[in-house]
């Protein structure tokens, strides 16, 4: 199958048949929903293969046939301490890296290790949903500092921030590009939000899964790169899961140069009982840091220009229905307002009107009433199917005055 406009095939036009690999984003719809054949389009998993070096690496440990427990050898801290140089221009030490079973386990520890019981923890709403459970389900103060938003793109409130912090906010979640906003935050922005947290005395978990995946015209700047001052108040989570499409394998490491934070989390990660990673996580991390960059660069132009079709065909053909532009990420939300439907009802008549399955924009805050987030990180024939139930589904809508 190939691109319809350039007659050009990629390798990510493959559509490959995930029936039997319980896959949790095509099983869900169809075996807890009960609904058959809707386009999963929700969780962060994309429906392309693993880089070629990644998956020939699980193979060569698979045939071995003996899984004991792994040891993690350097050269997975080297593949990691060379892409961040490489591709970031963040030089890392080994001794300031430890492994985490994911970044979501990552925040938790880090929540426990860095703040006391009913202390308040600060994210920047709306935001990927685990960040509200690793504050809430730990104990500790949940303290929102919503973004803004002018109907096409989001911004931080620092002044709101300062007020949060008086409220007695000590750590931040950042969450950088943002999931499910789409920002690349600009250096501007990340350096407006350090000077707070030097002056205020604010810790940082930096939460950069998505770093790799940033389009033209965006770059990603690490938050604890920025200067010294913000270095030491931050622990960054980075993992290869999201850019190399390897989320299954659960393989993170967060980064530290303060001992003091890093030792703080080894601790914690000691008292949930992780020690040993997982033999084909250490394998895939490896492999993709290591020889993954190509397959990369491939993977953006082609991710971008999904988003250029939806854009493109949502602003044409679907009146009510307004996409919020990603600056990063394979995951962007789109405004539904226009439909005029009740949030309550929306995602449902997207799965059951249309056939496509999203995340409920209020999954990720109140703010989202009316969004969904879709998950575009599929080969373009499927996208385009899903586009074209929309825009039936839409049409099938009786008329409302408020629609363009
Ligand atoms: C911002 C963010 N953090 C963390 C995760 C998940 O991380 P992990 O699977 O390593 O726990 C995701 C997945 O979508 C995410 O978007």
């Amino acid at each position: 199958m190939g691109n319809s406009e350039t007659g050009i095939v990629s390798p990510f036009d493959k559509i490959i048949d995930r029936t039997g690999t319980e896959s949790l984003k095509w099983v869900y719809p169809r075996k807890v929903l009960k609904v058959d054949n809707a386009i999963p389009m929700w969780v962060a998993d994309m429906d392309f293969e693993a880089p070629p070096a990644v998956v020939e690496a699980i193979r060569r440990r698979a045939a071995h046939g003996i899984y004991g427990y792994p040891l993690i050898p350097p050269s997975f801290w080297q593949a990691a301490i060379d892409w961040l140089k490489r591709r970031h221009g963040w030089n890392v030490r080994k001794d300031w890296m430890a492994k985490s079973p994911g970044i979501v386990p990552a925040l938790n520890y880090c929540v426990r290790a860095f703040t006391e019981p009913a202390d308040g923890v600060i994210i920047q709403t709306p935001v990927y949903f685990p960040f509200y459970h690793a504050v809430e389900n730990n104990g500790r103060r949940l303290i929102r500092n919503p973004l803004r938003f002018d109907g096409r793109r989001y911004t931080m409130d620092l002044d709101d921030l300062e007020r949060k912090i008086d409220q007695g906010g000590r750590l931040l979640i950042l969450c950088s590009p943002h999931n499910p906003v789409g920002r690349v935050w600009t250096r501007e922005e990340l350096e407006g939000l350090g000077r707070i947290a030097v002056e205020r005395d604010l810790l940082v978990i930096s939460d950069e899964i998505h770093h790799d995946l940033v389009y033209s015209g965006h770059r990603q700047h690490i938050f604890a790169a920025l200067s010294p001052e913000l270095a030491i108040r931050t622990l960054t989570c980075i993992a290869p899961s999201k850019t190399f499409n390897i989320p299954g394998l659960s393989t993170a490491v967060a980064i530290a140069s303060n001992p003091k934070l890093l030792e703080a989390f080894k601790d914690e990660t000691e008292r949930a009982g992780f020690e040993l990673g997982q033999v084909f996580g250490i394998v895939g991390f490896e492999a993709a840091y290591a020889h993954g960059g190509d397959w990369l660069d491939a993977l953006l132009p082609y991710l971008e220009a999904n988003v250029e079709l939806m854009e493109k065909f949502l602003e044409e053909r679907v009146p009510g229905i307004h996409l919020v532009r990603p600056e990063g990420t394979y995951l962007a939300l789109l405004d539904c307002r226009g439909l005029g439907l009740e949030p309550v009802v929306l995602n449902e008549f997207f799965l059951k009107k249309a056939g496509v399955y999203f995340s409920d924009g209020m999954m990720f805050g109140p703010e989202l009433a009316g969004f969904v987030r879709v998950n575009f990180g599929c080969p373009r024939s499927l996208l385009e199917e899903a586009l074209e139930r929309i825009e039936r589904a839409v049409a099938g809508l009786p008329e409302r005055a408020n629609r363009p």
